[in-house]
This record gives structure tokens, sequence and C-alpha cells, in this order.
């Protein structure tokens, strides 16, 4: 990676550059650029976040307006909008729990909370059974190793290279991405990180054919460390979209079981409808002991997270693994019932596999059009385009994919640069064929632009 230059660039697009600087000088007006100028005094300024590219007013379905009335197809929306954005159902929802309890003091339970654990409960297989709720996914993750920690007594864990659970200093401790960790000093000690999947450049060789020699070395980690208590890992990674070979998930199921090792999932991008089922690990046959939900949880419009355990895993009464101010938040649990019942009712999981098949294959075409595609993967309405310069070298095309972004983005289609060269799209689940045609449309006339 940093043979490219681009190690700035893992998790998305870098907020200083060139051609963004150079977007913001063609494309917003001075009313807009007063608000950013507020927003960069105010905030204290971080890589993909302040200064930021422009300012919402609102947002409706699959479409984000900015203050100049721009209307965009929001393909990235950070995972929360499965839905679509101010879904009404869940809107309704929310505004009914405001008019009678909009907060639960601790000591509390309410009832809207206890619904919500039965349903997750309901729809989660096996015995995942037992829930506790978080405001954000990053401090589920950390409910989730001190869990590891007091249920097997050891408290090692193995996570993958160039994952992403949370920017807190646990979470970045598991996470495998030097951008999050590099410069913090002393992270969590006993954290070993092995090879995640790699579809297209994995060293050990192409996925099919290698007979899952990363999870040998996995095996191989849990045996010589010792005292593991975890593996974590993300089902399918919602940045660079990996897609696990056949068998993956077995072995290493089987080997956490040999080695009394708690698997985690962390499915927070990517559950309740995104991969085309409820759970991401329901495609391959597993069941973890733990996993991890959280961003479109609360139907893009209140933070949600939870850790739903294994009822063996209850085990903790004297300890406070999950001690948050909103844990039992009931406007939480409104926004989170309606958004899997409106997913339920309205049948996205089959809408998504269909929409995705459908895109997928506009994709591949694109492909064939298109040398500086190298590869197209997916899963369900979950996709990334992989941009190289040249197919045989695989050399990543880092200001191709930023010129590319840039130009979507004033043709009304915005999605997420994972790791430089990478893009990622993940449509909201209830977009229609047409829009799907008329995003594809911009990604083509924006690649037409820079492939030679
Ligand atoms: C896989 C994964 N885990 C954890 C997190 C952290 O979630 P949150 O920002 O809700 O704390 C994210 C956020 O992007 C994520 O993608």
């Amino acid at each position: 990676m940093q043979k490219y230059g681009h190690e700035l660039r893992l998790e998305g697009d870098i907020n200083i550059s060139p051609y963004r600087e150079k977007w913001i000088l063609d494309n917003i007006d001075e009313e807009t650029k007063k608000w950013l100028k507020k927003d960069a005094e105010f905030f204290l300024h971080q890589s993909l976040s302040t200064p930021c590219l422009d300012v919402l007013n609102s947002c409706k379905g699959i479409y984000l307006e900015d203050l100049q009335g721009r209307k965009i197809m929001d393909f990235h929306g950070n995972n929360v909008h499965q839905v679509g954005f101010a879904n009404p159902y869940v809107i309704d929802a929310v505004k009914k729990q405001l008019d009678i309890l909009p907060f639960s003091t601790r000591r509390y339970t309410n009832i809207k909370i206890i619904e919500l654990a039965e349903k997750l409960a309901q729809i989660a297989p096996g015995t995942l059974n037992k829930v506790l709720f978080a405001p954000g996914a990053t401090s589920a993750v950390g409910i989730a190793l001190k869990l590891a920690r007091i249920a097997t007594g050891r408290f090692k864990v193995v996570s993958m290279w160039d994952s992403f659970h949370g920017a807190s200093l646990d979470a970045i401790s598991v996470g495998g991405e030097s951008a999050f960790s590099k410069g913090m000093g002393p992270l969590l000690p006993g954290v070993e990180h092995v090879l995640p999947v790699n579809n297209y450049r994995c060293i050990m060789g192409e996925c099919d054919i290698c007979d899952l020699k990363c999870v040998e070395y996995l095996g191989n980690v849990l045996e010589k460390a010792g005292d593991v208590g975890a593996v974590i890992l993300e089902t399918v990674r919602n940045t660079d979209v990996q897609l696990p070979p056949s068998g993956y998930f077995n072995e290493i199921r089987k080997l956490c079981d040999r080695h009394g090792v708690l698997l985690i999932l962390d499915e927070t991008a990517i559950s309740l409808g995104r991969t085309g089922r409820m759970f991401a690990f329901e495609h391959y046959g597993i069941v973890p002991d733990m996993v991890v939900i959280g961003k479109g949880l609360g139907g893009g419009i209140f933070p949600m997270a939870a850790l739903i355990a294994k009822e063996e895993l209850d085990v903790a009464q004297h300890f406070s693994i999950g001690h948050y101010t909103h844990e039992k938040s009931p406007v939480g649990a409104a926004a989170a019932l309606a958004t899997i019942e409106f997913i339920q009712k309205e049948n996205l999981l089959v809408h998504c596999e269909k929409m995705g098949s459908y895109m997928y294959q506009r994709l591949k075409k694109l492909r064939e059009k298109y040398s500086l595609i190298g590869d197209v993967r997916g899963i369900g309405l979950l996709f990334a385009v992989e941009l190289v310069k040249n197919r045989k070298t695989k050399e990543p095309a880092v200001d191709e994919t930023e010129k590319i972004m840039y130009s979507c983005l004033e043709k009304g289609l915005s999605f997420k640069i994972s790791h430089g060269n990478i893009i990622t799209l993940s449509p909201p689940l209830v977009i229609r064929q047409e829009e799907i045609d008329l995003a594809i449309e911009i990604l083509d006339k924006a690649i037409a632009e820079v492939n030679e």
C-alpha cells in the first residue's frame, strides 16, 4: 500500500486534497462556504470529517439535498440507510414514542426496549438471545471484548489486518488499519493480527485455490499464542467487500470450538438486510458466539447499536460491561423496531437480492468496457469496484478514483472510496431499478472521463 503513497486513504477519501479544493471552488456558493467556514471554526479538525465537503439541508429516500438544492443519490450513507432516509414508517414510530416516554432512567426498563430485545432474539438464529444496547457500535465491540474476557478467563484476541471495529482505543487495538492506530502509542495488549480474506491481492495466492491458507495460519496463531479468548472479524468488510471463500467460516468456527475461543462477528455495517439476509453470517451456515450490529439499526435516525450474545454467555452479572446512559432508550428502540418491521413487511431482503444481482450485472458490464476496472465484487446491495492502472500489475489507480468520485458528486451520485482505489457502493435497500440505471449511467460517464 505505502508503495503507492496513499496510506492516508485507507478508510475513505481524504478531506484535504487538491481535487477537494477544486470541487469546492467549482460547485459551492457563498452561502454554503460561509457555513463550511463556521464548521471548520468550531469543530476539531480530523481526517474523514471536518473540513467538510458541503452542507446538507435535507434527506429523503435515496437522496440527500444540499443547501443549494442539489439532489444527490447517496450510495454511502455510512450504511445507516437500508430503509431510506426519513422513512415515514420509522419517523412515525419515533414521533409517537417521543410523546410517551423519551428516556428511560437507570434501574427502570420500558416496553419498547424489551420488545426490541425480543425481536432481535427472534430474528437471530440459534441461542443468540441476549442483548445489550449502546449508542454506537464501537461501544458494543468494547462490551463484546470485555464479555469474552469474563466468559473465558483469557485476555488475548485475534483479529484481522485491515479491519475496522470503531475508533476508540480498544476498538483500534483490534482494528487493523494503521490510519487509526499510527502515533497513538501503546494499544490493548494481547492482540494478534492475522491475514484477512482478500479476493484480489492475497499474498497467499488466489482465494479459491489456496486451500484456505489464511485460516490455517489463524489456527497456528491460536495454538502458539495460547490464552486467546476471542477471534473478532467482520463477516464481510463494508470497505473493500472481500467475500469469504467457500468453507472459510466453517473452518474458523471449528478452530474456535477446538480451542475454546469465542467467535465475535462485527456486522455493524452489513447486518439487517444489506447482504440480502438479516445477518450476513447466515450466508455461510455458521452461528457466531456474539454479533455486533449498529448503524442502520436506528433507521438512520437514532444512534443505536447492539451486542447480541448466545444465552450461555450471560455470565457477567457482577460486572458492568455495558454501562451506557442510553442503554435502554425507548426512542432508539421505537426507531429500531420500526426499521426491522419495515424490512420485513416490505420484503426488503428479497428486493435487495433482486436489485443486487441486477446491479452486479451492470457493474460487470462496466468492467468489460473499461480496463481501469480491475475487479467487481459484491453481495446483496454492497459492491466494491476496484480501480487499477494495469490489470496485470494491479497498481491501484488512486488519482483516477478520486477524480471519478468528484465527477460523480457533480453529476449527483455519492459513494465512499476505500483503500484509495476502491469505489464502495451501498445504496439504500429501497432503491428501484431505474435509479440503479441512473447511478450506473453517472458512473459510466465519470469513468469514461479518466479511462485511457
Ligand atoms: C464494522 C464496523 N464496526 C464498528 C464501527 C463503529 O461504529 P460506530 O461509529 O457506531 O461506533 C463501524 C463504523 O463504521 C464499522 O463499520
